[in-house]
């Protein structure tokens, strides 16, 4: 029997709703066929975009969108993007599989999807081969409003009204694909690039993002608030956010990461165990941010996470295309309770990507379209956005394969908007269930409502069986005063919504 102890008389700090926020980039079918197909599409659509998809990420909860990269981001010039699309420039998206690229999709496109989504924006700006003055106008063309160059421009493309830009990211990943730079060299940049991210809204200030580490890099996250900080002695409107990437994949090299539905028990394990790395990373690269910044203003934005396969064999390897399943599920389960635990630094975290790329939430075939095991686990999250983080600690034993060692169990338990506390449990076992014994502080449980997403780890949904891997009601739970009785399935994902 394991104890789960949850203090509901110690909250811990506000979880972000941006901690589930999501990242699409011009990559593969991402964008084109997954998000947008175009108006004349017999795919039914909005305005161009995919209403299936809208209507499927609306209910899963998307706080915010990344656009439009990654490593297009710094290869992107933003007005080859507006305007006519018959007249928009065609390029070869050099990055992702050389295809062409039509700028069909462009910054209105962007800002309509995240309408109907109801998201915030989270715009990349290009530092690696764009100009001051191309981001500036950028800015400038997305949120100005009233008489300008690049406001008029923006109301003879048909929208008169400004938008608002929620999130700038000030390059991305400039220590690799954004120009190979120095922490220094791109520090500096950084220093210039964003004082020309306005603010032209009042009570609309811009969240501007500096590019962090890669990893372990812990000497970039140095390099650059050393080069940074003296300027801003509060960061107050010139740093809010700091990058991290980090992905999991499971193979000893990176051009050998491993099938997404092909694995053993020692691949399933050792995908955990590298995800759980996560929290050595947010540990010690917070505590360089601490030195610099030791009121938590600055924001740890892991903004690219998840798993990384090898592509689904047939498919472009520029495409990232990769399947998905329970073992995605966890993956993405115990990101979530880490970015939760660590709210008081992490402000925002965007998996990637969105649809048909990487761990998406959504695959799709033509007009087909199926949610993926990691779509039901954001799902079954959602009600930790907005929430208090509480105090929770769960006892745990050491399973896995010789070399790599998992915690059996993994939570995160917060108090929701709703007044409900919310546990979210995973089990990380292939193989075994577990009796869970939950105790309360000091507080009368009136009712519980769960729901559980388990399989076997290669269980997986496909264009033909869609509905392989779905949730189910959780009802075997018994309430005995201050606390809650279970046993949770092993190889699962479990939501609790308890009343008190
Ligand atoms: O998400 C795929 C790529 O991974 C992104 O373009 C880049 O930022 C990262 O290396």
């Amino acid at each position: 029997m394991a104890k789960l102890y949850v203090n509901p008389k110690h909250q811990l700090g506000h979880i972000n709703p941006e901690i589930q926020g999501h990242f699409s980039e011009h990559l593969g079918r991402c964008i084109y066929e997954g998000l947008y197909v175009g108006e004349n599409s017999e795919i039914p659509n909005t305005n161009g975009m995919r209403n299936d998809v809208v209507g499927a990420l609306k209910e899963m909860g998307i706080p915010v969108l990344r656009w439009p990269g990654g490593c297009f981001a710094d290869e992107y010039h933003w007005k080859d993007g507006i305007g006519p699309k018959e007249t928009r420039k065609k390029m070869i998206n050099t990055h992702w599989g050389g295809v062409v690229e039509d700028n069909s999709f462009g910054t209105h496109e962007f800002m309509e999807l995240c309408r109907q989504l109801g998201c915030k924006t989270y715009v990349n700006g290009n530092v690696g081969s764009g100009t001051v003055q191309e981001m500036s106008e950028w800015v400038e063309y997305m949120t100005f409003e009233g008489v300008s160059p690049m406001a008029d421009l923006r109301a003879q493309n048909g929208h008169p009204e400004s938008w608002t830009v929620d999130y700038f990211g000030v390059g991305n990943e400039n220590w690799g694909c954004g120009g190979n730079m120095t922490p220094e060299y791109y520090g500096n940049l950084y220093r210039r690039y964003q004082t020309y991210v306005r603010n032209y809204k009042k009570g609309q200030e811009i969240y501007k993002i500096c590019c962090g580490a890669n990893v372990s890099d812990y000497h970039w996250t140095e390099g650059v608030l050393k080069t940074t900080h003296d300027h801003a002695e509060h960061f107050h409107g010139f740093m809010n956010g700091l990058s991290l990437h980090y992905y999991t994949h499971p193979g000893d090299v990176w051009e050998n990461k491993g099938s997404a539905l092909d694995f053993d028990e020692d691949k399933y394990y050792k995908t955990l165990s590298k995800t759980l790395y996560m929290e050595e990373l947010i540990r010690r690269h917070g505590a360089i941010m601490d030195q610099y910044d030791p009121d938590k203003f600055i924001g740890l934005i892991v903004d690219e996470w998840g798993t990384w396969y090898d592509v689904e064999p047939g498919t472009n390897p520029g495409f990232l295309y990769q399947q998905n399943t329970m073992r995605d599920a966890l993956v993405a389960g115990i990101n979530l309770n880490i970015f939760n635990k660590h709210c008081d630094r992490v402000k925002m975290a965007n998996i990637a990507q969105l649809v048909n790329v990487l761990q998406a939430v959504i695959l799709t075939e033509g007009e087909k379209m199926v949610k993926t095991p990691t779509y039901h686990v954001f799902h079954m999250y959602k009600d930790h956005q907005d929430a208090e983080l509480l105090e929770s600690y769960i006892e745990t034993q050491k399973i896995g394969g010789e070399n790599c060692k998992v915690p059996n169990l993994h939570e995160s338990v917060s108090l929701g908007r709703d007044g409900r506390i919310h546990v979210t449990l995973n089990n990380l076992s292939a193989t075994e269930s577990y009796e869970i014994d939950a105790v309360f502080t000091e507080t009368e449980i009136k009712g519980v409502e769960g729901t559980i997403l388990t399989g076997e780890m290669h269980a997986h949904n496909t264009f033909e069986d869609p509905n392989a891997v779905h949730t189910e009601k959780f009802d075997k739970v018994e309430i005995n005063g201050q606390g809650l009785k279970f046993t949770i399935p092993a190889c699962s994902v479990l939501h609790l919504a308890v009343e008190i």
